[in-house]
């Protein structure tokens, strides 16, 4: 038994593989389930006892080698490829590189601005209960502003719907966290609408909050200001409109100058120089102290702003549907860099 084990070591010792595929064939043979070094492992209750301790450390030391052999040359074969007719200079076809969806283009760049005013990201669940959605919101059971938003309900469990508006995500950060509070939330939501160029059951919103000590609507308008600036470029001029939503007080709707035909009057402004881009206003105190955040102490804004719509006056989409078809004629014009 033991000669039989030297000259294996001695196999073992002069074997020099000349391709990956040799060296495989040796790892198999040598360690392979049905290999040499389990064979001999289970002879080993066949060896006298006295040879036992002698015997062991030799196919101990052949499991070594072996091991080491592999170790040594696994790494060689690289080189397999240059030596073979795969060309790696080869330049790769870019024609067919993908790129970023429009919307998360526009998702990252409202992020991206809002970050260098101190904003961060937080999430929430896309599956809402009422509280989140409707109640804390200042939306209580019956309240007729909840037919505003056409609600998927889950089964039939009307405490369980799918999120009409990222406004639930405010509720929850708040809820989770005190003042000073700087946070976006951008995500998507549902609504049971019928689908058309300017609408569709599914689709994504960004909501803002800024809770602190004295803060006033003009912290908002300028905060707005200087984000029409960025998206849409520095001659954005901006306009609020009194507006009413529950969980705000006052509440505004913000239209940016039409920068088609530089607020001359165009088709796609319906002639008002204008176009709407976002709900905003001062957080009602009331979703404040149902959030368990102190009214009297502390004030702030919010807005919420659909991505979609951004993007289709940003980019010129006529055509809200485009988005969620994945056409690649569509989306291959969108801006390639990652
Ligand atoms: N949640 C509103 C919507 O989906 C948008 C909105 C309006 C959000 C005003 C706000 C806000 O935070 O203050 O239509």
């Amino acid at each position: 038994m033991l000669e039989k084990v030297k000259v294996v070591v001695e196999k073992v010792i002069s074997f020099v593989p000349k391709t990956e595929g040799e060296l495989n064939a040796f790892r198999i043979e040598y360690l392979g389930k049905k290999g040499l070094l389990n064979d001999l492992f289970s002879s080993f209750r066949e060896v006298p006892n006295d040879q036992k301790k002698e015997f062991g450390a030799a196919i101990n030391n052949l499991k070594q080698l072996v091991q080491n052999k592999i170790e040594e040359y696994k790494d060689s074969f690289e080189t397999e490829f240059v030596n073979s007719d795969i060309d790696l200079t080869k330049n790769i076809n870019s024609d067919n590189l993908g790129s970023r969806h429009p919307i998360s283009l526009v998702r990252n760049q409202i992020v991206d601005i809002f970050n260098r005013i101190g904003f961060t990201v937080s999430e929430g669940p896309e599956i809402e209960d009422d509280w989140h959605n409707f109640s804390a919101l200042n939306l209580p059971e019956e309240h007729p502003a909840r037919d505003m938003q056409d609600t998927f309900f889950i089964q039939t469990n009307p405490d369980v719907l799918l999120r009409t508006h990222t406004s639930s995500v405010q509720v929850r950060y708040m809820e989770n966290n005190k003042p000073p509070i700087r946070t976006l939330s951008p995500g998507r939501v549902y609504r049971n609408e019928a689908i058309s160029a300017r609408a569709h059951c599914i689709f994504h919103q960004v909501e803002g909050l800024y809770i602190d000590e004295n803060v006033s609507f003009s912290d908002l308008k300028q905060a707005l200001l200087y984000f029409a600036k960025e998206m849409f470029g520095e001659k954005t001029k901006i306009r609020l409109r009194p507006s009413y939503f529950p969980f705000t007080e006052p509440s505004a709707e913000v239209d940016v100058s039409c920068n088609i035909c530089n607020s001359k009057g165009c088709n796609v402004c319906k002639y008002t120089g204008y176009l709407e881009i976002l709900g905003c206003g001062m957080v009602d105190p009331n979703v404040l102290e149902n959030c368990g955040i102190d009214s009297k102490k502390y004030s702030g804004y919010a807005f919420g702003m659909g991505i979609e719509r951004i993007a289709m006056l940003k980019y010129g989409v006529k055509d809200l549907r485009l988005f969620f078809e994945n056409d690649v004629r569509f989306l291959k014009q969108f801006d390639k860099s990652i």
